[in-house]
């Protein structure tokens, strides 16, 4: 294994455990503000960063490389509101799109072949990704503090059910 690719897939599986982390604490706040939808949503985004890692895993065992984990660093835990809360994780989500970016361009100029394949899966992640909290983030502008509606939009989010195992 390319050991030069295998180091920033260490790194990515770190990034996406910070991810898993800091979605973790995003939740727990929205359940310290009682919207349990919010933090039901995040919790089990959480989990699907949590995949994330564990899929660049598999793929290092796959190719016999050397998984090596790492300190994952402290996440925020405060925001100014639930709004706040996902507008930072639609910024999590473009850092990670640049961070997948350039994993794959460093696996283009290695020629790591079977890396580009497995990262392909994360391009396409990543437009869902953010696709999906930049949807989440419109709806909130919508809202702004209009109580009922605020309401429905943590009923809606907590509908979210857990992720589908990888595969
Ligand atoms: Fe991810
Ligand atoms: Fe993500």
């Amino acid at each position: 294994m390319n050991a030069v690719v295998q180091q920033a897939i260490n790194e990515q599986i770190n990034n996406e455990f910070f991810s898993s982390y800091s979605y973790l604490a995003m939740s727990a706040y929205c359940e310290r503000k009682q919207f349990t939808g919010c933090a039901q949503w995040l919790r089990m985004q959480s989990q699907e960063e949590y995949g994330h890692a564990m899929r660049l895993y598999d793929f290092l065992a796959a190719r016999n490389g050397i998984v090596q984990l790492q300190a994952i660093r402290e996440p925020a835990g405060e925001y100014g509101s639930i709004a706040e809360v996902f507008q930072a994780a639609l910024e999590q989500e473009r850092t990670v799109t640049k961070q997948i970016d350039s994993l794959y361009e460093l696996a283009f100029n290695e020629k790591a072949f079977s890396a580009l394949v497995e990262l392909e899966w994360f391009i396409n992640e990543q437009v869902e990704e953010e696709k999906t909290a930049s949807v989440i983030v419109h709806k909130f502008s919508m809202v702004k503090d209009d109580p009922a509606a605020l309401l429905d939009l943590d009923r809606e989010l907590g509908s979210r059910g857990a992720p589908q195992a990888a595969e």
